[in-house]
């Protein structure tokens, strides 16, 4: 069996024949699996990665840089704020009526936490264990209860997280979801590029070195799904668009929908104060009159630790990456034929060199291609940023267990300390050093409402609305 022809033009053409090298070598089921990997490289996306390589050689920093402004002065959002409480009731009408969808971006491996198949499945709740999907999608369950209508998600994975993700639904009866209302796509792969030769890496004979194309994949995979008018079939005007890594998001806020209908935006998108320079998160920052997110590992070292008279930081407005998009506009940046820019990052890939040895290195050799999704910023004719408290909205899983930032012990004290606030709301004192966590149904102090004030919970447990179920035994308890 020889290679099929149209592979072996597209390959020479671009310089990459020698993916082939190994070809002689494979049984048929290797030669298919190859061919079927290249078959689906787009080559006009290949060519945009090599041109993006060479600019990113020949360039340095990006000059861009040189205009950027400063970051913009942001609605801030908290549940003392009185103007939150006016934006409200716009975000509720919009929930009750149902023209609000959401989409989780759930196609990211995991690696820097070190954690095998999908980042949504790692157990999070401090007492529970809950996974991060089961503390995200039951919330979003308890919030299509509260007003009455379903709230469409539509969930993108990856080729490494596809199967596994669909499989972990399924077992979980779909976290209280109408499985009719949740829509699965998949973001596409593209290939890593040795850096000193530009040309595909091998991860095995018979297989290229892909990895996923970062989450501004989303766009492209989405409308390729039909997931654009998936949304638009159900009436949603307005999607909010979320990471699984963040157990606190609050993409569905009232307050912040609110905030996205009243001011009339494209996007609306959600920020922290980014107190130190080296807080891993991208900044919201104005150039030209334009705004848009500068990565972290972007954004030059000087501009990053520049400080304003006040003592904050110049750039200051961290993305948590929850952000509310206006359906049309996604659909008319999905129609338009710029695509969003790659970003490239330089990795260490195994890979297997021309003896067939498997190389293992330990510094980088090859680049990776992403796109982002916060790109669309610039296209947007309005984006409005909101500031958010952090205790509220943002406790992120990135790191491993022992890590000094963004580790499951940080993420869970988050939790925990979220949970004693709310319960201090309605009048529950929690004794110190006791674990407390709420349940995902569990969306405001309306639902602790039955609480007795004055009470106080003595004993690690998990919070179900009415009851408290205490750790260990499990039994639920009559309300406190
Ligand atoms: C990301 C943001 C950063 C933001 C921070 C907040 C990017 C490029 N940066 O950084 O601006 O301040 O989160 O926590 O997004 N994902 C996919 N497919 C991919 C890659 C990622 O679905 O190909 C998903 C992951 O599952 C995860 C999320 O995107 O939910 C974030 O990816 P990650 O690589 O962890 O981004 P950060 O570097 O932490």
């Amino acid at each position: 069996m020889q290679p099929p022809r149209n592979i072996v033009e597209s390959l020479e053409q671009a310089g990459q024949a020698g993916v082939l090298r190994f070809w002689n070598d494979l049984d048929d089921e290797g030669r298919r699996r190859l061919a079927r990997q290249l078959e689906a490289i787009d080559w006009a996306v290949f060519d945009d990665m090599r041109q993006a390589a060479t600019a990113a050689v020949a360039e340095g920093v990006d000059p861009a840089f040189l205009s950027i402004a400063s970051t913009p002065t942001g609605q801030r959002l908290s549940p003392d704020d009185c103007s939150a409480a006016a934006w409200r009731p716009a975000g509720e009408e919009a929930l009750a009526v149902g023209q609000v969808g959401a989409i989780l971006v759930a196609g990211g491996q995991g690696s820097r936490l070190r954690c095998d198949g999908p980042k949504g499945v790692y157990p999070i709740g401090p007492i529970s264990q809950a996974s991060l999907f089961e503390i995200l999608l039951g919330r979003l369950a308890a919030i299509g209860q509260r007003y009455g209508r379903g709230v469409p998600l539509a969930i993108m994975t990856s080729s490494s997280t596809d199967a596994e993700t669909k499989a972990y639904f399924e077992d979980h009866r779909f976290f209280g979801l109408d499985p009719d209302e949740v829509l699965f796509f998949r973001q596409a792969d593209l290939p890593a590029l040795s850096i000193d030769s530009l040309t595909m890496l091998l991860d095995a004979p018979d297989r290229i070195a892909l990895a996923p194309d970062g989450h501004g994949g989303m766009l492209r995979a989405l409308s390729a799904a039909g997931g654009l008018d998936w949304f638009a079939r159900r009436g949603i005007e307005h999607v909010s668009s979320f990471q699984v890594d963040n157990p606190l998001a609050s993409p569905l806020d009232p307050a912040f929908l609110g905030m996205h209908l009243v001011s009339d935006s494209d996007i609306t998108t959600q920020v922290v104060e980014k107190r130190e320079p080296d807080e891993r998160v991208g900044v919201i920052v104005e150039a030209g009159g334009v705004c848009r997110v500068v990565e972290y590992s972007d954004l030059p070292e000087p501009l990053s630790r520049e400080r304003l008279a006040d003592g904050r930081l110049r750039f200051h407005a961290g993305s948590i990456a929850v952000h509310c998009f206006r359906l049309a506009f996604l659909a008319e940046a999905a129609a338009g034929k710029a695509s969003l820019p790659l970003h490239l990052a330089r990795k260490a890939v195994p890979f297997i060199d021309d003896s067939g040895e498997r190389v293992s290195p330990t510094t980088p050799n090859a680049y990776k291609f992403e796109r982002f999704i916060f790109d669309l910023f610039p296209l947007a004719r309005r984006v409005t940023t909101v500031m958010i408290d952090p205790a509220e909205g943002f406790a992120p899983l990135k790191q491993p267990s022992g890590s000094t930032a963004d580790s499951p012990e940080h993420v869970r004290r988050a939790m925990v300390t979220q949970a004693r606030r709310l319960l201090s709301r309605v009048g529950v004192a929690v004794a110190d050093g006791i674990d407390v966590e709420l349940a995902p149904s569990i969306i405001d102090e309306f639902d602790l409402r039955h609480m007795t004030p004055g009470s106080r919970i003595e004993r690690p447990c998990v919070v179900i609305g009415e009851s408290v179920v205490s750790w260990g035994d499990g039994t639920p308890r009559s309300p406190i």
